[in-house]
């Protein structure tokens, strides 16, 4: 805490990384609550940053974001929405004047789910304010409270709020699993699982046509609504077993299944709508093909958008690079890749 004259300034400063989903979260409930069960692993070089600078007041709320340093306003409707959900756990965000200013370590559109990172780096500091003000008003556990704050601003935000294997959503199988905040499972993670590498195939770079949030609006009258959430909460169950079992077979057949039934499942929208491109496809048979043909553990996933999440452990790195600089690298926009991994637990 500062004081220049009479006026105090608060400070905050928090990064949080973005993660990749192989249960996909996809159809929501409720404020935010997923009508599945989803698991990711967080990312650990494609991070998000955040300041932030908060004077107490008695006018309303009232926020300035810069991103990169810029100001950008088409983010200020997010941040009022996510701080008006926030007021119950955060008394001080009903007044007073907020500065959140914040960057990336990755491009802009290019796969990496920048929302979850954002939301969860703006969760950490804005939780670090209300320590600063009042210590005592916090009573759950700080990192799911952090995440079930960061969900109220984007849902696989709240994944991100912790690192390595995190599961979101109720289950039968973990007792404390929950729909409102994400919980680690690295305790039940075989080794094999702890250095995957997570290589980005920035096939089309730019923004999206169809959101994210409009995408779970779609699975509310979805023609297999009900057989998505069965299938989700048996991929969990499968996906639990080979991760505590250190069975990459099943791991991949689960990754896969998931990120075609995500795409099949837009495109079985009323109405329908493709966000895969030519070239996704492409990857695709190629990466199959030679997986078949050197029999390694390499596999596979997307999010909502064409770039393909190429996931393998870390001793595969020397036969996967040469073949990602030879094959798949010319298929990219650009012919940009990025090379992340899972963050240490
Ligand atoms: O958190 P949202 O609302 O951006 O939705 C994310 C949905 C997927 O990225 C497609 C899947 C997931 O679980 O991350």
């Amino acid at each position: 805490m500062t004081t220049s004259d009479t006026k105090i300034i608060y400070k905050a400063k928090a990064f949080a990384p973005s993660n990749i989903a192989i249960v996909k979260y996809w159809g929501k409930k409720g404020l935010q609550e997923p009508v599945n069960p989803s698991i990711s692993f967080t990312l650990s070089k494609s991070v998000t940053n955040t300041r932030i600078a908060y004077s107490p007041n008695n006018s309303d709320l009232s926020i300035e974001f810069l991103f990169e340093g810029q100001p950008k306003d088409a983010f200020i409707p997010k941040l009022n929405a996510l701080s008006h959900r926030l007021i119950n756990y955060l008394p001080f965000l009903k007044k007073g004047t907020l500065k959140i200013e914040s960057s990336n370590t990755f491009p802009h559109s290019s796969g990496i789910a920048s929302s979850a990172s954002s939301m969860a780096s703006i969760a950490k500091a804005f939780y670090d304010i209300q320590v600063q003000i009042e210590p005592d008003t916090i009573k759950e556990t700080e990192q799911e409270f952090i995440s079930e704050m960061a969900r109220l601003g984007s849902g696989s935000a709240c994944r991100s709020a912790m690192p390595g294997w995190v599961l979101w959503g109720e289950t039968p199988l973990i007792s404390k699993a929950s729909n409102h905040y994400g919980v680690s499972i690295n305790e039940s993670v075989h080794p094999v699982f702890n250095d995957l590498q997570d290589t980005i195939l920035v096939i089309r770079k730019g923004v999206k046509s169809v959101s994210s949030s409009v995408g779970h609006q779609l699975m509310d009258n979805h023609p297999y609504r009900e057989g998505r959430i069965k299938q989700a909460n048996n991929h969990t169950t499968q996906l639990l077993e080979a991760l505590k079992n250190g069975d990459f077979v099943t791991f991949a057949k689960v990754c896969e299944e998931e990120a075609l039934s995500l795409h099949g499942l837009m495109m079985s929208s009323s109405p329908a709508y493709t966000l895969m491109a030519p070239e996704s496809l492409r990857a695709i048979k190629r990466i199959i093909k030679f997986r078949e043909h050197h029999h390694i553990p390499l596999t596979f996933t997307l999010d909502a958008g064409p770039n393909i999440h190429l996931i393998y452990p870390e001793s595969q790195s020397k036969i996967v690079l040469p073949f990602i600089e030879e094959h798949l690298r010319v298929l990219c926009d650009n012919k940009e890749v990025i090379f992340d991994k899972i963050s240490l637990q």
